[in-house]
């Protein structure tokens, strides 16, 4: 009996190994990607994902390779495949907007995005994200958005009063521990009606979680973490599914946040379902979720989000909209505190214009010079043919502007390399310059949602959300920077600001050379105006 049982498992064990292997041998021969220039392969099993996953800045790398073989290249990955590396405008714009969703979310990016939040937007593809949108649209109307303006004022002063009563005028701030508190707060409120009192210190699970989340003392995956994640993407989705039970030590982290995340939500969507039903319109709450979930009962069911959902979105919500305009606050000060003359000039402007919600030059200059979200990681849903705005040159030697993928050839967008690129930028691409977008120059190209830029890859300016995201954020940024430029005067440092590092977790954070195990920082010296 139990030879029997040993027989079987063995024979299961051989046929699946057997399956596997065909699949890979497969894989490599139907996409490769041979026909490209690219870097030689620096391991036999990790291609030159591990130099890739480990650099010590943002994009160094890959920018590298970028200027050697054009705005397309070839890069090997673990178990001999190809990745497709992309920084040609047209070629990005083909593949995250003309396309539609021929060209979704690569499958470990979903299996992430799936253990951060659930059935988010974030994770959602094809038919489940155009419902999810279309249900999240009434939530982030114009009138919505004027509201939350005087929120993200509020906030900001109160940060402003904060640093005031801590008596951390005239001294060295490490700026990244305080923004995240007042994103939260704000997202909080916007989104939920919920107070998380982040910037009075109330504790709470969720702020202890997040935290953690991108910065922790491991920050680069070992090999056998990355080998295994390759093996999990590449296996049909059952067993995929299988095997995403048993996360790596860091997934369990994002599981962690995910319930946390989704408790809170749950009882924040309690109240407000209560509300929805019993008051009908008389409280009226403009926050996200009062307005998702009273299109949502007004909704064919069919069409209508589950309370999973709901809270998936919320959990993605939290997160999306809280530590993304934290760190690119984290940036824009970095470089006012660089260009003192561009910061006295952005404070002139608000002087001379308190209430205008205009877009600065010096935001966006920001935005390009630092996308916090630097890398897309997406897969041909297809067989395509991908254009490129700049010919590139194969390995035969031959100019080509459009290039053949095969279904399920993996893709990175590089967004950071992109908002660097000479070609478009011109020769100080690499350089703060905010004049480059006060001259109402017509570039080359033009793509993106704003400012010819991609740090927001929405594609919503067509066919996502009535007022997008991208407004919501860039008037937080705004109201932030406007409120804090206000009151103090930021200026370096005594060390200065040369050992600041764009290092890449996930998002890009800022940390101090030689100096990683004092975690996440950016410290400014900060001045009462007079
Ligand atoms: C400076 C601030 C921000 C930046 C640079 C940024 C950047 C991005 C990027 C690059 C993506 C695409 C990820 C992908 O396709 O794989 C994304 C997705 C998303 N972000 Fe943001 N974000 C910011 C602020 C916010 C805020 C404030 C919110 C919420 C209020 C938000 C909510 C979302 C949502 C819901 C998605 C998924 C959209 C979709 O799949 O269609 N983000 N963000
Ligand atoms: C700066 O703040 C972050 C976020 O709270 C914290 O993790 C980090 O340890 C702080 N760094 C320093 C040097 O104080």
């Amino acid at each position: 009996m139990l030879g029997t049982v040993i027989k079987a498992i063995f024979a299961f064990a051989f046929i699946s190994s057997t399956y596997i292997l065909f699949g890979f041998v497969y894989q490599y021969y139907q996409r490769s990607l041979k026909f490209l220039r690219g870097p030689p392969r620096s391991s036999f099993l990790l291609g030159n994902d591990y130099e890739l996953i480990h650099q010590e800045e943002v994009n160094i790398i890959e920018t590298k390779w970028f200027n050697e073989y054009g705005t397309a290249f070839r890069a090997s990955i673990c178990y001999g495949e190809d990745s497709l590396m992309v920084a040609d405008p047209r070629a990005l714009q083909y593949v995250l907007h003309t396309s539609g969703y021929r060209f979704p979310k690569s499958i470990d990016a979903q299996q992430v995005t799936k253990m951060m939040f659930g059935r988010s937007i974030v994770w959602a593809e094809g038919e489940v994200h155009n419902r999810q949108r279309k249900a999240l649209n009434p939530a982030f109307s114009a009138t919505q958005l004027r509201q939350f303006l005087s929120l993200f004022q509020r906030s900001t002063a109160r940060l402003a009063n904060k640093w005031k009563e801590e008596q951390l005028v005239s001294s060295v701030v490490n700026v990244s521990q305080w923004l995240p508190k007042i994103t939260l707060d704000v997202i909080g409120e916007s989104a939920f009606d919920y107070k998380f009192g982040a910037l009075d210190g109330h504790a709470n699970e969720l702020g202890e979680i997040f935290k953690h989340m991108f910065a922790d003392s491991r920050l680069y995956p070992q090999t056998r973490i990355i080998l295994f994640r390759a093996f999990r993407r590449s296996l049909p989705t059952p067993l995929a599914n299988f095997l995403c039970r048993f996360p790596t030590k860091e997934e369990t982290r994002f599981r962690e946040f995910s319930d946390a995340s989704k408790k809170v939500a749950k009882s924040v969507f309690r109240t407000a379902a209560q509300e929805a039903n019993g008051q009908e319109d008389s409280k009226g709450s403009k926050d996200v979720l009062s307005v998702l979930l009273r299109s949502n009962s007004a909704e064919d069911p069919k069409k209508a989000l589950d309370e999973d959902e709901v809270l998936s979105q919320m959990a993605a919500i939290m997160l999306a909209g809280h530590e993304t305009t934290a760190s690119t606050t984290a940036w824009l000060l970095f470089e006012l505190t660089k260009s003192p003359k561009d910061q006295q000039r952005v404070y002139a402007e608000i002087r001379d214009v308190r209430a205008r919600v205009g877009v600065g030059a010096e935001l966006t200059e920001g935005l390009r010079l630092h996308p916090i979200v630097p890398n897309l990681f997406r897969q041909a849903a297809s067989d395509d043919s991908i254009p490129l705005d700049f010919p590139i040159i194969t390995e035969s030697g031959e100019e080509i502007s459009q290039i053949p993928v095969s279904k399920g050839q993996r893709i990175v967008l590089s967004i950071g390399v992109y908002n660097r690129l000479t070609q478009v930028w011109g020769d100080d691409a690499n350089e703060w310059n905010p004049e480059r977008f006060m001259i109402d120059s017509k570039k080359k190209t033009a793509l993106g949602v704003y400012a010819n830029l991609l740090t927001f890859r929405y594609i919503d300016n067509l066919q996502f959300l009535k007022v997008p995201v991208w407004r919501f954020a860039i008037m937080e940024l705004q109201a932030i920077l406007f409120g804090l430029l206000e009151n103090f005067e930021f200026s370096p440092p005594p060390g200065g600001l040369n050992d600041i590092q764009r290092v890449p977790a996930g998002l890009m954070i800022p940390m101090k050379k030689n100096n990683w195990q004092e975690g996440v920082q950016m410290p400014l010296y900060i001045k009462a105006r007079e």
